[in-house]
């Protein structure tokens, strides 16, 4: 028994010192490429992705989900939509930018996440962001209340047509205009 314990002692520091060769001497980069134009394989794939589905839904799991239905809840969503999430996202009848186009892994269509995900777990994603992906966190700068607007745009995103998306930019421009000519006049007078 002890001979055994021994040997499996001996076999783990081995291949911890081997691991530590590895990285320390640089070997690791010739065996793991980060260009963004090296797809990782498919085993590296499964593990980074499901370890992150199952770290969601781990941590998104209680969240307790408000109404979102209000229309103005959802044109403030549209907003921080428009101006944040498109760059990387796209959205309907919109391309993704050229920034968004480089990064890998690339950032899903989000009226299919919406479809697949409850709004708990969209709202802690967009929360807390997905670390090592081009995710960010939304936590430092917008409030629950805010993130919970985008969720319930992205609800309503799930079955949005380019007009439809086109239409909500128009009324989205107008109110902002509004907006500007009441702060102008509070300033005239
Ligand atoms: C700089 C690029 C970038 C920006 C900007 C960005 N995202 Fe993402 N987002 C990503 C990437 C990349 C992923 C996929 C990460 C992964 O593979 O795990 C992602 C994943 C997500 C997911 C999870 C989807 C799924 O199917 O698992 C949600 C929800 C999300 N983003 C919402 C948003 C919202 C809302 C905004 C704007 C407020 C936003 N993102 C802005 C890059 C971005």
């Amino acid at each position: 028994m002890k001979r055994i314990i021994a040997t499996i002692a001996a076999t783990l520091i081995a291949e911890l010192l081997v691991f530590i060769i590895v990285v320390g001497t640089g070997l690791s980069g010739a065996l793991y490429n980060v260009s963004t134009l090296s797809p990782d394989p498919g085993f590296l794939r499964w593990i980074f992705s499901s370890t992150s589905d199952n770290s969601v839904k781990y941590h998104a799991n209680g969240i307790k989900v408000p109404s979102l239905t209000d229309s103005s809840l959802i044109a403030m969503g549209f907003d921080h939509y428009n101006e944040m999430c498109v760059t990387c996202h796209a959205g309907p009848g919109l391309e993704k930018s050229e920034a968004g186009m480089g990064i890998y892994p690339q950032a899903p269509n989000l009226a299919r996440s919406a479809k697949e995900m409850p709004p708990q777990n969209l709202f802690w994603v967009i929360k807390n962001g997905i670390k090592s992906t081009a995710m960010p966190g939304f936590a430092k700068t917008h409030t629950d209340d805010k993130i919970w607007a985008m969720v319930a745009f992205l609800e309503k995103m799930k079955n949005m047509t380019p007009a439809q998306y086109k239409a909500m930019e128009k009324a989205n421009e107008s109110m902002k205009s509004m907006k500007m000519n009441m702060k102008m006049d509070e300033h005239g007078h």
